[in-house]
């Protein structure tokens, strides 16, 4: 069969995987990702830490290193991402900042990385995981300072530095129908009527084989989001397997549900896998017990997932 992103094409599908430079090195993996994606996300490098490790020293060595080999390559660049809970550099976390210091923190460090790539990344991923599975506000280290207005910041500032990227709000348990996605729901749109740049909504996609989450209900997100002119991303999709079971087919299905909603839906125009194969997934490192959650085995062999996805592009 044809590779996915030739298919995926067809139907203004990207491909895409998250990678880190490391990767690169691995000629199996580098061959994989050129044969078969359209659309890279750093899985790491392009987080606060690494990018701006000293409050006054921003280091884009290994975030440019991926976006060269994007352009070589003719792959789309998602940045991921700027505003996020996890992976903050330690002056950052330990700095006891009032609100203004932080609003300048977080301004400089937008402006200063979007500038760095501004005209190489089709998207950002500007604001990620800000709710609670509630549907609350997160308790991050920026809204306990900043307060909500952390988001539409920086979404604005964003977009002042490149007015040409995509940009995303990005969460998890955010497909369906649920307290957390209406709560993205209804602050996106609210965003969106107070005319503050919010281009598309990421949903992540980590799932587990055996669980059966509803692809109605996915349906009725995707489509209320859509009503609002915003783009929809399946942004970190992989699909665990309980390291007990079997699994293979339950993921395949899994996999294949995705593809037909996201072949389906035109405002859904990307595809990502957070990785590509099993030999470097963040899985069995994140969840005790589990594996295997990506399209490709430990030596780059297509599963029953890949040939299912295959079929239905
Ligand atoms: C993960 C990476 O895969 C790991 O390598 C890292 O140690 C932690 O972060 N949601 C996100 C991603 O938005 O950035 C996370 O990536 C996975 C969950």
């Amino acid at each position: 069969g044809m590779p996915l992103k030739y298919l995926a094409n067809q139907v203004n599908l990207g491909i895409g995987a998250a990678l880190e430079t490391r990767h690169l090195q691995d000629p199996q993996f580098k061959e994989t990702l050129i044969r078969e994606f359209s659309q890279i996300t750093p899985e790491n490098e392009m987080k606060f830490m690494y990018v701006h490790p000293e409050k006054d020293r921003f280091d884009f060595s290994k975030g440019d290193q991926l976006v060269d080999f994007a352009m070589e390559n003719n792959m789309e660049v998602k940045g991921h991402a700027l505003v996020w809970h996890i992976q903050n550099p330690k002056w950052l976390e330990d700095g006891n900042w009032s609100k203004q210091e932080l609003k300048d923190i977080l301004e400089n460090h937008i402006k200063t990385v979007v500038g760095h790539y501004k005209g190489k990344l089709a998207y950002w991923d500007v604001v990620n995981e800000a709710f609670d599975d509630n549907g609350g506000f997160r308790e991050t280290l920026w809204y306990k300072t900043l307060g909500e207005e952390y988001i539409e910041l920086a979404f604005r500032w964003a977009h002042e530095a490149d007015p040409d990227a995509i940009l995303f709000y990005n969460d998890y348990s955010t497909e369906g129908m649920s307290s957390k996605s209406n709560a993205v729901y209804r602050h996106i749109k609210a965003l969106i009527e107070k005319g503050v740049p919010i281009h598309g909504v990421g949903t992540q996609l980590h799932l587990t084989a055996e669980n059966p989450i509803s692809d109605s209900a996915i349906a009725r997100n995707i489509e209320r989001l859509a009503d609002l002119d915003l783009s929809v991303h399946f942004t970190e999709i992989d699909v665990r397997i309980r390291n007990s079971e079997d699994g293979l087919d339950n993921q395949a299905k899994r996999y294949g549900k995705l593809m037909k909603l996201a072949a389906f839906y035109p405002e859904v125009d990307l595809f990502t896998t957070w990785g590509i194969s099993d030999k470097y997934s963040w899985i069995p490192g994140w969840f005790d017990g589990y594996g295997r959650a990506l399209m490709f085995d430990e030596n780059y062999q297509t599963k029953p997932a890949y040939k299912t996805v295959q079929g239905i592009l």
